[in-house]
C-alpha cells in the first residue's frame, strides 16, 4: 500500500510512507470496506431484523450518518498523518489519547471473529472441489464452522493476514483489488440472475425488497446504524490509519463518497443473491436461518452452487469462495494495519508488531471458533456497541473539540482539494449537532440489548 518513506509534511521526526498514486488507496479503502460485512454480516442483520424495512433504514443510515462519518475519519487521518491513538493525542491531548487505545482493542476484537469467518470461506473453499456442501448445506454448516477444524482454519486465515502485513502491507493488494473486486461483482450479479429464476425466489426477493414499517425497533434502528458503520469500516480507525498516508490537498469527498457508494452497492447485491436463495429453500425466517446466525449465506448459497450442479456448479462454489476470501482478506489486512501502524509509529519493528498483535487476535478467536452462540453474540449485538461507540468517540472530537484545539474550522478542512462534490459544511453540521445525539440514544440501546434486557423486539 505505501511507497518506500517520504519526509513527513506533518513535522514529525521519523519520515513516513504515503501512497503510490490516488488509484492505489482509493481501491485499499474500497478494499477495507467491501468484505465479510457486505457478504455475509449483512445478510444476517437483514434477515434477523424484518428484511425490507431494515434495508430501508440501512440506506438512510448511509447517507445520513454514514458518508459524514467516513469524511470524519479521512479529515482526522489526513490532517494528522499519524496512526489512530496518536491522532488523539497530536490534535487533542493525552487524555484523548486514552480513549484512542479503545480503537487499538476495537480492532483486535474484530479481526478475532473476523478472521473465524475468514476461516470459514477457506473451508468452504476447499470441500468446494468435492461438491462436498451442496446436498445438505445445513448440516455441512454445523458440522464444520464449530470446532477443531474451524479452529485450524482461523489460525491458517489469520497467519496470511499477518504475513501480508509484516511484509510491509502490500503492493500486492492494488492489483489485487483492481482484479479479484470486479471479478468478485460479476461472479455475485450472475449468481443473483441465476437465483432469481429458481422456483420460489419470489418469497425471497419480496421479503428482502418490501418494508414492513411495523417492524421497525429501536433494534432496527441499532441493528441499520451499526451494520452501516461496520461494513463502511467507520469507527475503528481504519479509514483515519489509510488517509494518515495521503497528502493533504487529496480530495476527501469525492473517495469517501465512492467509498461509501460502492460499498453499499456491494452489500445490496449480497441481499440479490442471498435472498432468493433462501426462498427457495424455504427458510426465511425460519429456525434453520436463526441457527445459521451469522453463517445465513453460507446456508443459502450452496443451493445455487447444488442446483446448477456438474462441473460448472463445483466451478462457481470454488471461484465464489475464493473471491470471497480475497475480500476477506483485503478487509482483515485494515484491521490488522491499525494497530500495526500505532506500533510502528512508536518505532517496533513491522514484523513483531503484525506477529503480537495476530496472536493476540487468535487467543481471543479460539472461544468463537468452539461456540456459534458466542460467535453470533461477538459478531452481532457486541460488535454494534464497539462500533457506535468508535463512532460517537469521531463524532464528538471533530463536532466539539477540533476547532477548539486547532482553531481551525473542520467543516472548510473536510472540503480542502475537492472538486464538485462539497459536503463538509453539511457534515459537520451533522456531526456536530445530530450525530452524537443519535448516537448516545443507540449506544444505550445497543448496551441493553447485549445485557439482554427486552427493550427491543426484532434484535
Ligand atoms: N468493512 C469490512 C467489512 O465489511 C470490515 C472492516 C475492515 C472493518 N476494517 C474495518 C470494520 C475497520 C470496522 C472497522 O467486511
Amino acid at each position: 500500500m505505501v511507497s518506500k518513506a517520504q519526509p513527513d509534511d506533518a513535522g514529525g521526526k521519523e519520515p513516513r510512507g504515503q501512497w503510490n498514486s490516488r488509484i492505489g488507496y482509493i481501491l485499499a479503502m474500497v478494499g477495507s470496506a467491501v468484505g465479510l460485512g457486505n457478504i455475509v454480516r449483512f445478510p444476517f442483520v437483514t434477515s434477523s431484523n424484518g428484511g425490507g424495512v431494515f434495508v430501508l433504514i440501512y440506506l438512510i443510515a448511509v447517507l445520513l450518518i454514514g458518508i459524514p462519518m467516513v469524511l470524519a475519519e479521512l479529515t482526522l487521518g489526513r490532517r494528522s498523518k499519524r496512526n489512530v491513538v496518536d491522532t488523539f493525542r497530536n490534535l487533542g491531548n493525552r487524555r484523548w489519547a486514552l480513549l484512542g487505545l479503545f480503537f487499538i482493542f476495537f480492532n483486535v476484537y474484530i479481526m478475532a471473529w473476523y478472521s473465524v469467518i475468514g476461516g470459514w470461506t477457506l473451508i468452504y473453499l476447499l470441500d468446494g472441489f468435492s461438491n462436498a456442501y451442496f446436498a445438505d448445506p445445513t448440516s455441512f454448516f454445523s458440522a464444520v464452522t464449530e470446532g477443531p477444524r474451524a479452529l485450524l482454519f482461523h489460525a491458517i486465515f489469520i497467519s496470511i493476514a499477518i504475513g501480508i502485513v509484516a511484509g510491509g502491507v502490500s503492493e500486492g493488494i492494488e492489483p489485487a483489488v483492481i482484479i479479484l473486486m470486479p471479478l468478485l461483482i460479476l461472479v455475485m450479479v450472475g449468481l443473483a440472475i441465476y437465483g432469481i429464476t429458481l422456483d420460489g425466489a419470489g418469497e425471497g426477493l419480496s421479503f428482502y425488497l418490501q418494508p414492513d414499517l411495523s417492524d421497525v425497533s429501536g433494534g432496527t434502528i441499532v441493528a441499520a446504524v451499526g451494520q452501516a458503520f461496520f461494513s463502511m469500516s467507520i469507527g475503528f480507525g481504519a479509514l483515519l490509519t489509510y488517509a494518515s498516508y495521503m497528502s493533504r490537498d487529496s480530495d476527501l469527498n469525492e473517495d469517501g463518497v465512492t467509498v461509501g457508494l460502492s460499498d453499499t452497492g456491494v452489500a445490496l447485491l449480497a441481499g440479490f443473491v442471498m435472498f432468493p436463495l433462501l426462498g427457495v429453500i424455504g427458510i426465511l425466517g425460519t429456525a434453520a436461518v436463526a441457527e445459521g446466525g451469522i453463517g445465513v449465506a453460507f446456508l443459502s448459497l450452496p443451493v445455487a452452487f447444488g442446483t446448477i450442479g456438474g462441473t460448472l456448479g463445483t466451478g462457481v462454489a470454488v471461484g465464489f469462495f475464493f473471491l470471497l476470501f480475497a475480500a476477506a482478506l483485503s478487509s482483515a489486512i485494515s484491521l490488522l494495519e491499525v494497530g500495526v501502524g500505532w506500533l510502528t509509529d512508536r518505532g517496533y519493528a513491522r514484523w513483531k508488531s503484525a506477529l503480537v498483535l495476530g496472536l493476540l487476535m487468535y487467543c481471543l478467536g479460539i472461544a468463537m471458533a468452539f461456540s456459534s452462540p458466542i460467535l453470533d453474540l461477538a459478531a452481532g449485538a457486541l460488535t454494534d456497541v464497539f462500533v457506535i461507540f468508535g463512532a460517537l468517540i469521531i463524532a464528538v472530537f471533530l463536532g466539539w473539540y477540533y476547532e477548539r484545539y486547532l482553531d481551525e474550522d473542520p467543516g472548510e478542512e473536510m472540503d480542502r482539494g475537492a472538486g464538485s462534490i462539497r459536503l463538509g459544511r453539511a457534515s459537520y453540521f451533522m456531526i456536530k449537532w445530530i450525530i452524537p445525539a443519535v448516537l448516545v440514544v443507540l449506544l444505550s440501546l445497543a448496551v441493553l440489548n447485549v445485557a439482554g434486557v427486552e427493550v427491543m423486539s426484532g434484535a
